[in-house]
């Protein structure tokens, strides 16, 4: 049976695909930042998983506003990455793997999330950029992927309850595909920023430690909150953190903290890096 091994989140700034693009590891800016990965990928290479599914937001290059599920899923044998507007140099494509997606699919519906399935997906730096930092050394992807894409950016949004039921679904039709595999549950996205408006630049640090903290052990807490109630404390894109709970609701009830770092800023946002591993 497929197994989850564990789960991580990581920010996904386009600007840090830049970095890795002009290889800056060592600039004053950007070393601090960079410090905080040799843990991830240490622990990636002793679990060694088969296959990421990864819980990101599409930023307007696969979906624009006049078509946008609140979620959707991945079933195509690879998944191109594209320019959707940063002027990121564009990697390889990642490997799919449809049996799998459909199962996924199959166990989602059954369990009542009505998604939209998709065949040819393109990916954007919300997928691409934690790829790239977690699976840095490569010519070629180690591991096959799963993209699903949550609404983060034209609202109605998914509650943040909604995004770890729906993560709870996604453990489970991990935990019920036949086959052996090693499977990480990988959430990109937040903490605190907003891009734009009166507010452009706000980032709220304490906020952001706690839900760290919180994601753990209390996950439901931080569920309690409402779409508004997370865009005024975390900010506009801040909301983005409902990624982090798809992840955390696929890992079930325990959970153990392998690794966090918290890094204020990097261009307009908190980045905050996260491993789980299930109990
Ligand atoms: C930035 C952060 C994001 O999450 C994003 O999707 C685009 C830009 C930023 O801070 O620059
Ligand atoms: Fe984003």
């Amino acid at each position: 049976m497929a197994r989850i091994v564990g789960g991580l989140t990581t920010s996904h700034i386009p600007a840090i695909g830049n970095a890795i693009a002009r290889e800056l590891f060592e600039e004053p800016y950007w070393k601090p930042f960079f410090a905080g990965y040799p843990p991830v990928l240490a622990w990636l290479d002793k679990v060694k998983p088969d296959l990421a599914v990864v819980t990101y937001n599409d930023h307007g290059l696969n979906f624009f506003l006049d078509k946008l599920p609140t979620f959707s899923v991945g079933a195509a044998a690879e998944y191109r990455h594209a320019d959707e507007g940063w002027g990121l140099p564009v990697i390889q494509p990642f490997q799919g793997d449809a049996e799998f997606s459909w199962h996924l699919i199959n166990s989602l519906v059954a369990d009542e999330f009505d998604i939209a399935t998709c065949q040819e997906m393109l990916v954007d730096h919300g997928f691409t950029v934690p790829m790239s930092l977690c699976w840095p050394e490569y010519e070629k992807f180690p591991i096959k992927t799963i993209p699903i894409c949550i609404n983060t950016v034209q609202h109605p949004l998914p509650t943040p309850a909604r995004c770890y039921k729906f993560g709870q679904a996604i453990g489970r039709a991990i935990e019920s595909y036949e086959k052996d595999l090693k499977v990480v549950v990988i959430g990109t996205g937040g903490m605190s920023h907003q891009l734009d408006g009166e507010r452009a630049g706000f980032i709220n640090k304490e906020f952001d430690l706690m839900c760290m903290e919180k994601i753990v052990d209390e996950p439901e807490s931080l569920t309690r909150y409402s779409i508004h109630e997370l865009v005024r404390l975390a900010g506009a894109q801040g909301a983005e953190f409902i990624l982090w709970l798809a992840m955390r609701g696929a890992l079930g009830n325990k959970v153990r903290k392998i690794y966090s770092n918290y890094h204020i800023p990097i261009s307009n946002t908190a980045a905050g890096v996260l491993v789980l591993e299930k109990e």
